[in-house]
């Protein structure tokens, strides 16, 4: 008699089919990170339904598994604290499950490195289903899209330009639809980062999250996975150091968030494939800014869907790819290509007129950042690419908010603000605190943007003079730690320098003076990346090899594939 939770009464009896109708047959987990406290993920679990049918056509057998959500405007402080623990719970998920092959459906920011680090890391055949983004919508006969109109109207919020009623009308035609942000922020940058890998069906990316093209393209995710798990087709053979820099390629010409720096690090180190800030600027410094899109430029996401989407901008820097990578087509990255071509030329520019002269990345280093920190010049203010200013520092972000929404507070837009205690051990989890507000009296006098400095991540759909990621940090004891109000802090993004003006001598006693900040949080998940969190790997877990043996899968005692349809 078969024991209680046995596989063959429990989990068929549960889902219909009887025990002989699954034998020889894919089974395909979808991985679904849907939840109501996600609207960005709203829809994925009707797309859940449409990939079972596609995965059902190809003679496969769909079972859904639920994933944590990670709903970037819910999740606090920071969905990036729990990026890993996503991770880890995609591995564990498709390694304890008698499972061949994975659907990933996600988009919200860190839902898409997430699952793919885990499906990577497990390494069974895995396609990633994007959520696709939400739609424009207009105000004051003005396209909006969600993130940075935002940021945009916010100043004006805050300096008394709009009223309560009107912002809460304005936030509403922000968010008009189900989707991801509309804009180039983290999200359209890492489903678009992830289909330049090869890991997503060319094209789909761009897809709007209610567009019907969109449960076509879900369904056809589920009929692929069948094949892939046949063809044995696993992220490994599609995720080399040649894709790895095709997506550097496309996050410089998309303008993308430099969230990418961070995650795609994670995502090749879990891919066995070496990949570093260096690799990243010098792919900045070959590929302009290409895609017209916010915050670099002034499009949204429906817009380059209209153009031609990532397949016509990845044609058009072709030169600059690696076009024999395999991706889930099974095809080479070439055929994906050829003849897509661009549908709108004021979306998807030339090289040779880009959207910006400045690059969407520069990697800055100098005795505040001995290991690194990023910019992204093209959503930045010209004037500001060279600038020595007075330092304003703050150790949280309340006392930040505080002294700058004081009227008398001691500033003008030469400063230099500062936040410390914001990378991945202060935070914890390296928060998007980076794009720090601008002074209440600046702001009421119409400046727009100063040089600003932390160990923070920025939001994707930001922009302005920040430099992020500073490193090390300083809640480890970087030299961020060491800075005092009232020194002299010089940066010189064409030279990729950043330093603190101060002699060695009087940075060696503030270091002796020195003692690391108590850690806010005690309980729970978050003191495992505080004490773990590996900043130049991605901000990965130290603690694990970057890839497992690829576990067995159900098909081992299966028969063979059965002839093509
Ligand atoms: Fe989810 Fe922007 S908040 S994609």
């Amino acid at each position: 008699m078969p024991a209680c939770g046995d596989s063959r009464t429990g989990a068929h009896a549960a889902i219909g089919p009887a025990p002989r109708d699954v034998v020889g047959r894919p089974i395909v987990a979808i991985v679904n990170t849907w939840s109501e406290l996600s609207p960005c993920h709203a829809h994925l679990r009707e797309r859940a339904e449409a990939v079972k049918r596609g995965v059902l056509l190809a003679g496969g057998m769909p079972l859904e598994l639920p994933a944590m959500s990670l709903g970037e405007v819910m999740v606090k402080p920071t969905t990036m604290l729990y990026r890993n623990l996503l991770a880890l719970e995609v591995e564990e998920l498709l390694r304890s499950h008698p499972v061949d092959g994975a659907v990933l459906l996600g988009g919200c920011d860190k839902t898409t490195p997430g699952t793919v680090m885990g499906a990577t890391s497990i390494g069974i055949p895995a396609i990633f289903c994007p959520a696709g983004p939400m739609l424009n919508d207009r105000y004051q006969g003005r396209t909006v899209g969600a993130g940075t109109h935002t940021l945009m109207y916010w100043g004006d919020y805050q300096a008394g330009r709009i009223g309560d009623d009107e912002w809460v009308r304005l936030e509403a035609r922000m968010t008009r639809s189900p989707g991801t942000c509309n804009t180039m922020g983290t999200a359209s940058t890492m489903t678009s980062i992830v289909e330049a890998l090869g890991l997503a069906l060319p094209g789909s990316t761009s897809i709007p999250a209610v567009d019907s093209a969109h449960p076509r393209m879900a369904a056809a995710c589920g009929e692929r996975i069948v094949q892939m798990i046949w063809e044995d087709l696993t992220p490994r053979k599609i995720l080399t150091r040649g894709a790895f820099l095709n997506a550097a390629a496309v996050q410089m010409a998309l303008g993308g968030s430099t969230n990418a720096a961070v995650h795609m690090i994670a995502m090749a180190r879990r891919a066995g494939v070496e990949l570093d800030l260096a690799d990243l600027d010098a792919m900045a410094r070959r590929v302009p800014v290409i895609a017209n899109l916010f915050p670099s430029g002034d499009r949204l996401m429906e817009d380059f869907h209209y153009a031609g989407g990532l397949p016509a901008l990845m044609n058009v820097i072709r030169a600059h790819l690696s076009l024999d990578e395999i991706t889930v087509t099974g095809e080479p990255l070439r055929a994906q290509l050829d003849g897509r071509a661009v549908l709108d030329a004021q979306v998807i520019l030339a090289p040779d007129h880009p959207v910006s002269p400045r690059p969407a990345l520069a990697v800055l280093r100098g005795n505040l950042a001995p290991e690194g920190a990023v910019i992204k010049p093209s959503a930045a203010s010209p004037e500001l690419m060279r600038h020595r200013g007075r330092a304003i520092v703050f150790d949280s972000p309340p006392e930040m908010n505080a002294a700058l929404s004081d009227p008398a507070f001691d500033c003008d837009e030469t400063c230099v603000i500062v936040l410390r205690n914001a990378g991945p051990v202060g935070g914890p989890g390296m928060p998007e605190w980076g794009n720090l507000p601008i002074p209440r009296k600046l702001l009421q006098r119409g400046v727009r943007d100063l040089v600003r400095i932390s160990d923070a991540r920025m939001s994707g759909t930001h922009y302005g003079t920040c430099v992020l990621h500073v490193s090390p940090e300083s809640a480890v004891g970087g030299p961020l730690a060491l800075v005092r109000n009232g020194d002299t802090i010089e940066l010189d993004v064409e030279a990729r320098a950043l330093n603190l003006l101060v002699d060695d001598a009087e940075l060696a006693r503030r270091r002796a003076a020195w003692s690391a900040p108590a850690q806010p949080h005690a309980r729970g998940y978050a003191p495992v990346p505080a004490a773990r969190n590996a900043g130049a790997r991605g901000c990965d877990f130290d603690f694990w090899p970057a890839r497992r043996p690829a576990r067995a899968g159900h098909l081992l005692t299966t028969p063979a594939p059965p002839e093509p349809r």
